[in-house]
């Protein structure tokens, strides 16, 4: 490029950087301290989700193996082809059946779309545990990832309530005595057996209609917004806390033998005459 070229896309560069357009939007300079660095993350809607600082090995697809962020994409997933499953099914105890089947075999897409739901919900309480598993396995429970623990507990014990309301409403034999097992084992409960008993089932014996809809409500509207709130709740933590947890820093011991090892590399090899 010509010496003339450049003074003209320069000068037009800098026309548009410091135009009053360009900096409404990017308000601060290239981040190229730790200062403009952490103005820029803050100031920036996309970027604010993010800290500020990472450590490089806690980034490792090997560390975390994704399994938060595939269990977020499965409620997706989950969000996206449910909504199209409630097009079609009604929660009424003598369709709600027969709706499924018609599902399957006469609506465009059902099959495949009603399989898409049943497996990723399989895998989220999958995805879900290996998570926890794997948190605790590093140890990112502790200070100051506590309250995040306990968000995650609450996200673990809404992700198997869809399960179980889910479960209920094909209302097919395996769904049916599922619930009326798991219902009748809340009665078992000291003091508010029976208050817990009528809180799933919505009337004093067995499952019913009342049944139906209350696990409809809570699968389709409470257990999903719950979720969400926990959800933006859990990521907003994972940035306050400086993203995860890494691993921890090398012993002294273990600075002092790797010290030894290149001591020793570095050292002529004997002559053996
Ligand atoms: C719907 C369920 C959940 C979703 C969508 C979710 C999502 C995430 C994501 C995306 C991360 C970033 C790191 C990664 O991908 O592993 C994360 C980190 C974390 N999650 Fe979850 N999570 C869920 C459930 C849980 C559960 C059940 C627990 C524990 C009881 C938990 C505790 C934590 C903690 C403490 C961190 C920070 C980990 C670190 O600093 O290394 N989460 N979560």
């Amino acid at each position: 490029m010509s010496t003339t070229n450049r003074s003209l896309v320069d000068r037009t560069w800098s026309k548009v950087t410091e135009s009053q357009v360009w900096r409404s939007i990017f308000r601060h300079g290239y981040p190229d301290t730790p200062l403009n660095q952490s103005l820029v993350m803050m100031g920036n809607v996309f970027l604010h989700l993010h800290p500020v600082k990472v450590s490089r090995k806690a980034m490792k697809i090997t560390y975390t193996w994704c399994l938060g962020g595939l269990s977020f994409f499965l409620f997706l997933v989950l969000t996206i082809t449910g909504v199209f499953l409630m097009f079609y099914f009604v929660p009424d105890q003598t369709i709600a059946y027969a709706n499924i089947q018609q599902i399957q075999s006469a609506v465009a897409f059902g099959n495949l779309v009603r399989n898409m739901h049943r497996w990723a919900a399989h895998l989220m309480v999958v995805t879900v545990t290996l998570h926890m598993i794997r948190v605790f396995y590093h140890g990112a429970y502790k200070p100051p990832r506590e309250f995040n623990w306990v968000i995650g507990v609450a996200l673990f014990l809404t992700t198997l309530l869809l399960s179980f309301t889910g479960y209920l409403l094909p209302w097919d034999q395996i769904g049916y005595w599922a619930i009326t097992v798991g219902s009748n084992m809340a009665s078992y409960a000291p003091i508010f057996g029976t208050a817990a008993h009528n809180f799933l089932t919505g009337q004093p014996v067995g499952v019913g209609q009342p049944t139906l809809i209350r696990f409809y409500t809570l699968h389709v509207i409470g257990l999903p917004l719950a979720a969400a709130i926990l959800m933006a709740v859990h990521f907003w933590r994972i940035r306050k806390d400086g993203g995860e947890a890494g691993p921890p820093p090398p012993s002294r011991r273990e600075i002092e033998q790797a010290r030894a090892r290149q001591a020793a590399e570095r050292e002529p090899v004997a002559s053996l005459s």
